[in-house]
């Protein structure tokens, strides 16, 4: 049995405050990869109470788990600084888009983002087509069942309670296509930081799709400043990229856990 512990986070927009409270979480959850699910960069303006590109580089390059970048709308040209630090360090940079990233066991397939320039992001590879349906079964046929594991799709998928239902904010309808046509154990998503606090809800259900959006405060909301984020257990029968056996999830500061495939809830967890 080989356990892999991911932490998932979104929408920490340079922000010093998440940074560091990052910091704290990989050091007490101690997951073996970390997963930035877009606007971990934000971009065109400078101001106190954020950090710089080459520091939020240098920050997650010393977090001592592998580390996995999902783009969001905030990485455009800002990726540039950003990845030429990360790569001083010598660190893999592992940046799935329309392909998937394969840790141990663990297949890790990442979206593209409708909106922004992703012409840094992609470093010279190809364009990605904004249609799933295009790309994934080159990844389903690359990794089998094992695709099915893990995405990583800035934007929610449409018509869930993790996205507004106008403006904006909405979620992405190629996305819940293929979440319902490929049924994956579970997505995560960010985008609209608002939604999920708003309705007091972190995740979904698409199919038997566990569909997740843990939200993250904005500066205005002070008395919400606590780090949204997820630490995922996932339980695999081998060394070899498979589908998990079980897995559970616990959303912070919501406190709690779902676990698959049965969706029992649990406590909180400690
Ligand atoms: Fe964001
Ligand atoms: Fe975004």
């Amino acid at each position: 049995m080989k356990r892999v512990r991911v932490l998932t986070i979104t929408d920490i927009h340079q922000r010093k405050w998440m940074y560091e409270a990052l910091e704290q979480a990989v050091g007490l959850h101690k997951p073996d990869v970390l997963c930035l699910v877009g606007d971990f960069l934000c971009g065109g303006f400078e101001r106190s109470g954020y950090l710089s590109e080459s520091e939020c580089a240098a920050r997650l390059a010393a977090l001592p788990c592998e580390v996995v970048f999902a783009r969001g709308n905030h990485e455009m040209e800002n990726w540039e600084p950003f990845a030429r630090q990360w790569m001083r360090t010598g660190r893999t940079l592992n940046t799935p888009h329309g392909d998937a990233t394969v840790i141990g066991p663990l297949v890790v397939v990442g979206f593209p983002c409708t909106y922004g320039n992703e012409e840094y992001f992609l470093m010279g590879k190809p364009d990605v087509e904004m249609d799933p349906a295009v790309w994934m079964p080159q990844i389903l046929e690359q990794h089998g069942r094992a695709a099915r594991t893990l995405w990583l799709l800035h934007e929610p998928p449409a018509y869930t309670k993790l996205c507004a239902e106008e403006g904006l904010m909405t979620g992405v309808d190629e996305w819940a296509e293929a979440i319902e046509r490929y049924q994956p154990w579970l997505t995560i998503s960010g985008h609209d930081h608002f939604s999920p606090i708003a309705n007091k809800c972190w995740h979904d259900q698409i199919g038997r799709s566990l569909c997740i959006n843990a939200g993250q405060p904005g500066d205005s909301m002070k008395e919400l400043r606590k780090l949204h984020f997820c630490v995922i257990d996932l339980k695999f029968s081998g060394d070899e990229p498979s589908l998990p056996e079980r897995v559970s999830v616990t959303a912070y500061p919501w406190n709690e856990t779902l676990v698959l495939p049965d969706g029992k809830q649990l406590e909180p967890a400690p």
